[in-house]
């Protein structure tokens, strides 16, 4: 924290800026025949970056949200997770580029990967703000990578603890989460 109690930077609005839209440009490129791009974004994490990442393409899409909870109680198994809003949208014989704040043990990320796949989409591509590779457990696909970060708790641009700090404009680290509860 800093001597005003906020999270201490760790990438700031400038250098955040700079990678999104580089993943833009990339974006844009790749899907250059595609005819129309379903974007789906992982409620609440993913709504900042999404937002910034989007109004960088030119391209059609079409904008879509899921929302997930994972259980990692004793009465589960590990990486259980469960899709608490799902889908507007079909996926059959659609482009998806699925967006997501950060992949941590990567069990999220593999679930609804594999669901995308089941329900039939063309081609699924994930794209992640922030890839914590150190914590992974299961192995997953990153094709659009903003950073990778280290084993610390990050908030700020979409990120939170308990639901708070997801309007700071950097991504900051929470050193004790929990610590001023
Ligand atoms: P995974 O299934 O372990 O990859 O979980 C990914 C989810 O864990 C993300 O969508 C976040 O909601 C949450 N998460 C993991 N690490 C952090 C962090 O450092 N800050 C905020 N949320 C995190």
């Amino acid at each position: 924290m800093t001597e005003d109690g906020m999270p201490r930077e760790l990438i700031s609005r400038e250098v955040l800026d700079r990678r999104v839209g580089e993943l833009a440009d990339e974006i844009e490129r790749d899907y250059a025949d595609s005819e129309e791009l379903l974007c789906v974004g992982v409620l609440k994490g993913s709504v900042f970056f999404m937002s910034d990442l989007l109004q960088r393409l030119s391209r059609p899409l079409v904008v879509d949200f899921f929302q997930t909870s994972s259980y990692r109680g004793e009465t589960t198994s590990p990486g259980e997770v469960r899709i608490r809003r799902d889908l507007d949208h079909s996926l059959a014989g659609r482009d998806v580029l699925l967006i997501e704040d950060i992949v941590d043990t990567g069990y999220t990320m593999r679930t609804i990967m594999a669901l995308m796949g089941f329900r039939g989409a063309r081609s699924v591509r994930l794209c992640v703000l922030l890839d914590k590779a150190c914590k992974r457990e299961t192995p997953v696909q990153i094709h659009y990578r903003g950073f990778e970060v280290d084993d610390v708790f990050v908030v700020g641009y979409g990120l939170d603890y308990d639901d708070r700090y997801r309007n700071l404009p950097y991504i900051g680290v929470l050193e004790e989460p929990g610590a001023s509860e």
